[in-house]
């Protein structure tokens, strides 16, 4: 005999969804603080097992050899950047969240793409659930997009979404945004964790079913009012941000997951009056600016995928205003690994910083993760606290490990060309990699040990 549940509540962490059967203060998954939010759960009903196997709805298994492959189309969207994070284009069926800061350009970007995507007569759908279609179309001026056949839907129902998507069999699918979307069984205020969730999947076999790819806009908010776009990572096949602030011109699109490509690659985009362009030499951008025989910045290389980008590293070294507790602040640099980079300073080179205020900063807005700038924001602190500017045509690179060793660093050719195209002459290096720099003509200088360094950036005058 089957027994019926009563309707239960359970509270859900508006941030990243993690469940708990009881108000939490402070999130165990994400570490948020006041996310979390009730939410009544549809009652279940128990279903034996013999029940369950009846349920079968004809799906049945395909052997390895029956399954087609569908690759992405190439350079479908006609902007490169959006295609390079995607891992080369769009996927028939696949479902992206486009996710960011209100303001960064989600919106303007997406509009982008329907628009290339609409030439030659294709149909586009965008619907749009928090705009007013007149708001859309202001934007399409301002993008003097010129698409007959991009059609707008204002709607938040999800049943009047995919009714009209069944109808018109887009090319392609925007929904701006998925926080804006209500599911008919849902009985949770729109916003909330459970409608998103539903909607969304609702659209997810909308998708796989027709085949329509699918792109999901989702704003990331501080304040928890609404749950964020981190509850349906899980849920589809592409999650891409925005990383960087809406203070810089340039946007900063990353893929953190991706069914059909790699995560490693980013888009750079400059918001111009004229919408989003696509941005294709990084470096330029990053250097663009950079003053020259500045102590405390130098220029390291760093792998965004398979592009080499070259970025300008900031250090002031500052006497402390406050005895006994330095200000450590990085911008675009983990904390922690400035932190290690410092102590690894003070013990091998005797260097004082105890006393001093140390700020670090990645120009552009770019946010490295890989060790292999090490090197870079060592020089960097060395310059500033020594008061002596590296040659602007100097680049550093290389992994430090604690006993102030420099480890290799992987395509490190790549990085050496890359700064040669930019004007760059000497590159310190680590020893172990010079084998690899042997098809480059830039010239090299190997460090084995930090406590090379002063010695190398700043040879003894005579
Ligand atoms: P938008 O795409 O609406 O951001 P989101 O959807 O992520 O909230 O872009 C908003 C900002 O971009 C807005 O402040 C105006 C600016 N913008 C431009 O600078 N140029 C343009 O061509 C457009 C369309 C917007
Ligand atoms: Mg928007």
């Amino acid at each position: 005999m089957m027994v019926k549940k009563k309707a239960k509540t359970t509270f859900y962490c508006s941030s990243c969804g993690h469940q708990s059967p009881k108000w939490l203060g402070k999130c165990p998954s994400c570490e948020s603080w006041n996310t979390f939010v009730e939410e009544r759960e549809a009652t279940d009903e128990p279903v034996t097992f013999p029940e369950l196997a009846s349920l079968n709805k004809g799906s049945h298994p395909k052997s390895l050899a029956e399954i087609k492959n569908t690759p992405p189309i190439q350079g479908q969207t006609k902007i490169a950047e959006f295609d390079r994070v995607l891992g080369g284009g769009i996927v028939p069926g696949a479902v992206t969240l486009v996710g960011g800061d209100p303001g960064i350009g989600k919106s303007t970007l997406l509009l982008e793409v329907l628009a290339n995507l609409s030439a030659n007569g294709q149909k586009t759908m965008y619907v749009t659930g928090e705009e007013s279609p007149g708001q859309v179309k202001l934007r399409s001026e301002r993008l003097q997009i010129d698409a007959p056949t991009l059609y707008l839907l204002a709607a938040t129902e999800v049943g009047t979404i995919i009714s009209h998507s069944l109808e018109l069999k887009p090319k392609a699918l925007v929904i701006d945004s998925i926080q804006t979307v209500t599911a008919p069984e849902s009985t949770s205020p729109p916003g909330s964790v459970s409608q998103i969730r539903q909607a969304t999947a609702h659209l997810i076999n909308l998708a796989k079913t027709t085949g329509i790819p699918l792109f999901l806009i989702g704003h990331v908010t501080k304040e928890g009012a609404i749950a964020g776009p981190r509850i349906l990572e899980h849920m589809v096949d592409t999650v891409l941000y925005f990383e960087s602030g809406t203070q810089h011109p340039y946007r900063i699109l990353r893929a953190v997951k991706n069914r059909f490509g790699s995560t490693n690659e980013i888009g750079v985009f400059e918001m111009t009056g004229s919408g989003l362009q696509g941005v294709d030499s990084p470096s330029h951008i990053f250097l663009a600016e950079r003053p020259a025989d500045l102590a405390g910045s130098l220029v390291t290389a760093t792998m965004e995928g398979t592009r080499p980008i070259l970025t300008e590293i900031q250090a002031l070294v500052s006497g402390s205003t406050m005895a006994g507790i330095p200000r450590r602040t990085t911008l675009g640099i983990d904390k922690g690994r400035a932190s290690l980079m410092i102590a690894v300073l003070e013990k091998r080179l005797n260097l004082l910083l105890g006393d001093k205020d140390i700020f670090l900063n990645v120009i552009g807005g770019l946010k490295i993760i890989e060790p292999a700038i090490d090197l870079g924001l060592m020089g960097a602190i060395l310059s500033s606290y020594l008061d002596k500017a590296i040659p602007a045509t100097t680049l550093l690179l290389g992994e430090v490990g604690l006993a102030g060793e420099i480890r290799r660093v992987n395509f490190l050719e790549q990085r050496l060309n890359e700064a040669q195209k930019f004007g760059f002459t000497r590159a310190i290096i680590p020893k172990n990699n010079l084998a690899s720099a042997d098809k480059v003509t830039i010239s090299v200088a190997e460090i084995d040990n930090i406590t090379e360094l002063p010695a190398i950036l700043f040879p003894k005058e005579n």
